[in-house]
């Protein structure tokens, strides 16, 4: 199995093919799969703004459509020196595959591992649905 390292490594290398010319803000992802795969993704932005897609989502989806619905954990790299947790709607959209998915992100000062439930407290999942 890939270390959180290497997923993060992953991220890194993604990162570079970020479309992001609008904010300028460069973004990598890279999930690790059941089977120890590691699926990348980057932001892809729109000249409609509010259609721009984060690096996490493009990630998870193009997992899920290369047959891995099983995601272990997340690693999200941006620029170098800030800090790019993710957003709000990704942390719902992580949550889907695993409420307490290891999420690995670059920051200002280093690199913060942490679990998706402290980043998304009382996440809404299917659970509630069944209930
Ligand atoms: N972005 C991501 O891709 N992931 C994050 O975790 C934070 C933000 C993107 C969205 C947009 O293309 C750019 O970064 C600036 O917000």
């Amino acid at each position: 199995m890939p270390s959180a390292e290497a997923l993060l490594e992953a991220a890194r290398a993604a990162r570079e093919r970020a479309y992001a010319p609008y904010s300028g803000f460069s973004v990598g992802a890279a999930v690790e799969t059941q089977d120890g795969s590691i699926v990348t993704g980057c932001n892809v932005e729109n000249a409609s703004f509010g259609l721009s897609i984060c690096a996490e989502r493009t990630a998870l989806v193009r997992a899920v459509a290369e047959g891995h619905k099983a995601i272990r954990a997340i690693a999200i790299a941006g620029p170098d020196g800030v800090d790019t947790a993710p957003c709000g709607t990704c942390r719902q959209f992580i949550a889907e595959f695993d409420p307490e998915m290891p999420v690995t992100f670059t920051a200002r000062d280093g690199v913060v591992q942490t679990v998706l439930s402290t980043l998304l407290p009382y996440a809404f999942t299917a659970d509630a649905l069944r209930s």
